[in-house]
């Protein structure tokens, strides 16, 4: 087996993997498998295993995978129906795993099932005493979930095959392979005949899924796994099922009531399986519980409790904590997770001193209307604050202080002042939870809107341009610490400054094969003065190399959440983190930090929960991996993507206390805890304003208000629309992403960042003033600090050297004569049905440009080639620019005085082709 560069990352990753099973049920101990069982195995993901999602996040390529069954090879002992076995195996002959072509999102979310006759399972029946049935579900970017069969809910073969199956076995488990919370309400629908005795989520668990899942059944690993989210027993009951996938506006009417704190307030009996709930083979029981050592005002203070496994068998248990807040004016959830740790593996009887952190500072509530008098702050309302020490957000048990509420306030606490930001400027009503004598009721109210005048608060926060200093400085000496990155800046052009705002991409040349993208040393200028490319991989579950080089595929990020252990999930991005810099990978795009709105946003997988604050953790636990190897993380994409219907133009509709609360509050701890270096921004808009290009996020939250001093990325090909006004969208429109501060575009084609290729605005702005010098700087200072500091620092920065084409024709056939710089008029006249002869007068390396056009819309893949002399030159390639005329660079070339044919060939929907220029460059 080729376990690559890093073969320790493998091993964690089944480690991960299998800490992440949730056990659901396990009724008659069904599970774990043992020696004097024989198992049939029903489903063709017993054979098919779903090892990740689809998408960007998901395409890793990866030297093997498994399944259970490879799984199982390792336990012999576990005697397994082949002959079932077989009649799959030729099934799935016939019909293969259908993965769409391996076209873009075109992939199904779910596979065919096989039918299974009564015959075939009577067989079985006679043979095996248990019956294992394997469900498998994808999904992925660029495409929701349905609320379907075959997506949320099971389609008719599947039912067919559970029912026939649980017709003849008494003793059935389920496997959901899945890469989202599905329907399991149907577990105990009559068709089952009551047999199901057992259901585990291995999630989608990476390359080494299938081992893991076979390390759980045979219980060689005790499940530890939680749920991440609630597991409902309707769709229609999550609060936010009206409103998603809207593709115009979503309105987030439940506010900060997302997942079990609207289930645990109001709905307790919608819910199927708590939040946080897994069992194990054996049982804990706690005792001692207590809360002390507080410290400075009582903000802070660690639960202790003593918990004991009382079952047969050795296992680990995850202790969460949760408060419940006073609800007070602004209205609050009954619990909140507030922490939560996992023991080592105890054995039977043994006993574990369990220490939990309550930072009871990180649940303020924020203020955005002024109901408590404190306008835009964190607050802590007047009431107790009782903490539970849990084994789900039900299954509570108190940890006081004394016999008293762990924390208690008798005045407004302010935890916080922060600035309106990002507010709504759509009126809509929200929910709220009003205290009753005997719990919550459900209230609404107008949801507080925008005061701010945006142009206003930029205009008067412009910064100061830096001064020039009185030498050229290279980049080695920010590195060295001999210069500042504002002197190294401060020598840049402004068209130099431009470049930098553009990353290049896909695939780019001077890194990595196959990887996402470059920023930094987009030019030849920039290069020269020591400026790296910086190398960006997805991302987030592996090295996405596309088909060039083979990586390790983590688990999705869901399966990692459930694992509860966010030490374990430090350990596995310190690993892949070393696995990135064998490849050369700066910045790894992810993780996504997103929140599990709803449980059919196709890119659940990728980020890990309906909660933020066990992603936050999660984030932080990243960061320190990432951070101890000296690389670096995206984490995207913020923020409040909820859904992928319309992701490019749909208006997310939220309040500032619902963004603070839960949309931004785990990039918030990433940054102001895990000191995180870099952020992606969202496709999508907030409150009107594309996330790409929004001052209030990019500028007032995060650096104002948290700190952060890193980078933001805008995702691949965003949109913008106007800083100050929001308004119709924009795909070149980067004044206002640059204004935003949100540092870097991405992505422009291959070699397109220096001519300006997708024809921006940003120098056009600066001329009109509509943009200052000094905002590129403060975006260039961004991108030079955090590149300074990653790995591609220490690489040698190589200008690419110029392709050598020796003089070829006769003086007499000359059409034009070379100037440096000067434009000349082609056309498929020219240089299409003919052959253009130029002649260079001076020997030099010329960057040769092109000027073209196409009147096809902006994402549309135009290409043509250049030969010069009759070879090959370069590819004149672009996306559709709407007709306008755009300056492509095509190639580097050294030429000698004389005479050279140029002639273009068109490759794939046609160009019009307007100039040619060829600018003399140092070499
Ligand atoms: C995704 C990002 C990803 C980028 C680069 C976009 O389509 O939304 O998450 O990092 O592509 O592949």
């Amino acid at each position: 087996m080729n376990y690559g560069p890093v073969p320790e990352l493998i091993n964690i990753c089944r480690q991960a993997a299998a800490e992440a099973c949730v056990l659901l049920e396990n009724r008659n101990n069904l599970l774990p498998l043992t020696g004097s069982d024989k198992v049939a195995l029903f489903g063709r993901i017993a054979l098919n295993y779903y090892r990740t999602g689809t998408g960007s996040g998901g395409n890793v390529k990866v030297s093997y995978e498994t399944n259970v069954l490879d799984g199982l090879k390792a336990y012999p002992h576990i005697k397994i129906d082949e002959e079932l076995l077989d009649i799959y195996k030729k099934w799935i002959e016939k019909n293969p795993f259908d993965n769409g072509n391996g076209m873009w999102a075109s992939e199904p979310l779910h596979q065919a099932e096989m039918p299974v006759d009564d015959s075939v399972a009577a067989r079985s029946a006679r043979t095996c005493n248990k019956a294992l049935i394997f469900i498998g579900r994808t999904s992925g970017e660029d495409k929701d979930n349905l609320d379907e069969p075959g997506s949320y809910r099971l389609t008719s073969e599947e039912k067919q095959m559970i029912q026939t199956v649980c017709k003849h076995f008494e003793h059935v488990g389920v496997i959901y392979n899945v890469s989202n919370v599905m329907d399991m309400s149907w577990m105990t629908e009559s068709f089952t005949y009551g047999h199901i005795e057992s259901a585990l989520i291995c999630w989608q668990g990476g390359q080494e899924g299938g081992n893991a899942l076979a390390d759980v059944l045979v219980g060689k690993v005790n499940p530890s796994g939680c749920l991440p989210d609630t597991v409902s027993k309707s769709l229609s009951s999550n609060p936010a099922d009206k409103n998603h996938a809207d593709p115009i506006f979503d309105l987030f009417e439940e506010d900060i009531y997302v997942g079990y704190r609207y289930y645990e307030t109001f709905k307790k009996d919608q819910v199927l399986y708590p939040f946080g709930h897994g069992l194990s083979y054996t049982s804990f029981e706690y005792s001692d519980l207590r809360m002390e050592d507080y410290s400075y005002d009582n903000l802070k203070a660690k639960a202790r409790l003593t918990v004991t496994n009382t079952g047969a068998v050795a296992g680990a248990h995850v202790v969460q904590l949760y408060l419940s807040p006073a609800c007070g004016l602004l209205g609050r959830p009954s619990v909140e997770l507030m922490g939560f740790t996992k023991t080592k593996v105890l054995a039977p009887g043994e006993k574990a001193d369990v220490t939990i952190d309550a930072d009871i500072s990180l649940f303020g509530a924020y203020d955005d209307g002024g109901i408590t008098g404190r306008k835009s702050c964190y607050v802590l309302e007047a009431g107790e604050y009782r903490v539970f020490a849990g084994k789900s957000a039900r299954d509570l048990y108190e940890v006081t202080n004394n016999g008293v509420a762990a924390f208690s306030f008798d005045k407004l606490e302010v935890l916080e002042t922060a600035h309106e930001a990002m507010a709504p400027v759509r009126d809509f009503m929200r929910l709220k939870a009003k205290a009753t004598d005997d719990g919550y009721e459900m209230a609404y109210e107008k949801v507080p809107t925008s005061t701010v005048d945006l142009a206003d608060r930029i205009n008067k926060a412009i910064p100061v341009e830096l001064p020039k200093p009185n030498r050229r400085i290279h980049m080695n000496e920010v590195t060295d610490g001999t210069a500042t990155v504002e002197e190294f800046v401060g020598q840049l052009t402004q068209s130099q400054l431009a470049c930098l705002a553009r990353g290049e991409g896909m695939s780019n040349s001077k890194v990595t094969p196959g990887t996402a993208a470059i920023f930094g040393g987009v030019s030849d200028e920039l290069m020269r003065l020591g400026v790296p490319a910086v190398c960006c991989s997805d991302g987030p579950s592996g090295l996405n190399m596309e088909k060039s080089l083979k990586a390790t595929q983590l688990p999705v990020a869901t399966a990692l959440a459930a694992t509860f252990n966010s030490q374990l999930i430090y350990k596995l991005y310190k690993y892949l983190a070393k696995e990135m810099r064998y490849y050369k990978v700066d910045i790894l795009l992810g993780p996504g930090i997103n929140i599990h709105r709803h449980p059919l946003c196709g890119r659940n997988f990728e980020y890990y929960s309906e909660d933020p604050f066990l992603t936050g953790v999660m984030a932080c636990a990243i960061s320190k991996g990432f951070t101890e190897e000296g690389v670096a993380g995206a984490f995207k994409h913020a923020c409040a993507n909820s859904q992928e219907k319309a992701r490019h133009t749909v208006d997310e509709v939220v309040s500032e206390r619902a963004l603070r609360e839960i949309y931004l509050k785990a990039f918030k701890m990433a940054v102001k805890i895990g000191k995180i270096k870099s952020i992606m921004t969202s496709y999508n808009k907030v409150n009107g304003h594309y996330t790409s290009s929004n001052y209030d996020l990019a500028t007032v939250i995060m650096r104002d208000e948290w700190g952060f001093d890193g980078m933001v990325m805008t995702d691949w090909w965003s949109r913008t629309n106007n800083v100050e006004l929001g308004g119709e969208k924009s795909f070149t429109d980067f004044r206002s992403m640059v204004r935003s501060q949100n540092d870097v575009y991405m992505v422009v084609n291959n070699n397109a960042a220096f001519t300006n290729a997708k024809g921006d605005n940003i120098e056009e702005s600066v001329v009109d003033g509509s943009l200052t010098i000094a905002e590129l700087q403060r975006n260039a200072v961004n991108i030079i600090r955090l590149a300074s500091s990653l790995p591609c620092a220490e690489r040698e920065v190589v200008v690419p050297s110029a392709v050598t084409f020796a003089p070829s024709g006769e003086k007499s056939k000359k059409d034009i004569a070379i100037k440096d710089k000067e434009c000349y008029s082609i056309s498929d006249e020219t240089v299409v049905k003919n052959v253009l002869n130029i002649e260079i007068e001076e020997k030099g390396t010329y960057m040769i440009n092109i000027g073209v056009s196409s009147t096809d819309w902006e994402l549309a893949q135009v290409l043509s080639t250049l030969f010069i002399n009759e070879t090959r030159a370069g590819d004149i390639q672009t996306n559709g620019t709407g007709g306008k005329v755009r300056e492509l660079y095509i190639v580097k070339a050294a030429l000698d005085e004389g005479i050279y044919s140029l002639r273009v060939e068109h490759v794939r929907p046609r160009l019009d082709l307007h100039y040619l220029k060829l600018i003399k460059v140092e070499e």
